[in-house]
């Protein structure tokens, strides 16, 4: 009888975590507890996004945060939401917010063995419009003897234990990846409010014709950033141009990158000349993410995106990722 045939043996991001808990003898299950908290404030902001035209979230908080933006209502509920499911879940030493001047340190929980960083919503011009935002985070062990420290969050990529988003569209995709792993995508089933494994196993097509960037700020680029993005607009092998996305929320077009391929860039430019996106809650996270999927992210100067130290927690970097022959072809004209 087909109407049986209703797939009963479901990975729900529970049993994702548990499962591969189950794979290191170490672990204790504090990384699951975190990611546990973690997951509920996705599904919080996601709820509090659905329904904003409809209470009132919609428009300016009326404040600015220290990189200069000015605040969404929903950026500042957001960053509220985060930041009291990482101190209540007792497991998060330290907190880095886009939205925060300063680290948060949560000197209550005791034992906590995580540094967190967050973006708690990426894309918030777009808010509004209802487009696609999302919730950009990295997670960094503390070393043995540490109890937090602001050396324990500002380092390189390469030693994130993990890292992911969530975008926040016609359905709620949550991408998640560990240190040397693979790239999970899950997708939010309101019905049961739970996330769903969907994307196992996440692979970026090793090349595809889609540039994405603010081509607005072309006025501001440098010589080698025309030439790259023009030559993306001649007759390419096939004799046809590139095709040309460009949402505004990095976690939607880094997502869309991730499913089709091709480039997403915010190249560092004269009215930005150390690039727009942050290092610590943007750029490492989405590289590591684009790594773990077989792609690549580099920085303005072609470097290993994942190499790059921030000196402050708001520090920003040009970026470019994307598939792997895509960056490929940027290095050619940065180097
Ligand atoms: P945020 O909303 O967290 O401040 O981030 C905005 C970022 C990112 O989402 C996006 O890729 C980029 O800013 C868009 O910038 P432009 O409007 O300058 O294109
Ligand atoms: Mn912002
Ligand atoms: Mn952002
Ligand atoms: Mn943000």
């Amino acid at each position: 009888d087909d109407s049986l045939k209703v797939n009963t043996n479901i990975i729900t991001l529970t049993r994702f975590l548990t499962e591969e808990q189950a794979k290191h003898k170490e672990a204790t299950g504090d990384f699951t507890l975190l990611f546990h908290a973690l997951q509920f404030s996705f599904k919080s902001i996601a709820y509090y996004i659905r329904r904003a035209t409809l209470v009132n979230l919609t428009g300016l908080a009326g404040s600015s945060n220290t990189t200069g933006d000015e605040q969404k209502k929903l950026d500042v509920i957001s960053n509220d939401l985060f930041i009291e499911a990482m101190r209540s879940s007792g497991k998060c030493a330290l907190l880095v917010s886009e939205e925060e001047e300063e680290i948060i340190f949560f000197n209550d929980s005791h034992g906590a063995r995580y540094a967190v960083s967050c973006d708690p919503i990426d894309g918030s011009s777009n808010l509004d419009a209802g487009v696609s935002v999302g919730t950009i985070f990295a997670i960094h062990k503390l070393p043995d003897g540490s109890n937090g420290t602001k050396e324990d969050i500002l380092k390189p990529g390469t030693e994130l234990l993990a890292a992911g988003f969530t975008m926040y569209g016609a359905s709620s995709q949550l991408v998640i990846t560990m240190k040397g792993g693979t790239v999970n995508g899950f997708t939010l089933d309101t019905g049961v409010g739970e996330f769903i494994l969907t994307h196992p196993d996440m692979r970026l097509p090793k090349s595809r014709a889609i540039y994405s960037v603010n081509e607005g700020n072309s006025l501001y680029w440098d010589e080698r950033t025309i030439n790259y993005f023009n030559s993306l607009k001649q007759s390419q092998a096939n004799g046809k141009p590139y095709s040309s996305r460009y949402i505004g929320s990095m976690v939607a077009d880094a997502y869309r990158t991730l499913l089709y391929g091709g480039i997403f860039a915010y190249p560092a430019d004269k009215k930005s000349p150390k690039g727009k996106l942050r290092i610590l809650y943007e750029c490492a996270p989405m590289a590591l993410v684009f790594e773990n999927a077989g792609g690549q992210a580099v920085d303005n100067n072609m470097n290993r995106m994942l190499e790059i130290a921030p000196e402050h927690i708001h520090d920003r970097s040009g970026i470019f990722l994307g598939s792997w022959d895509e960056i490929e072809k940027v290095k050619t004209f940065f180097k």
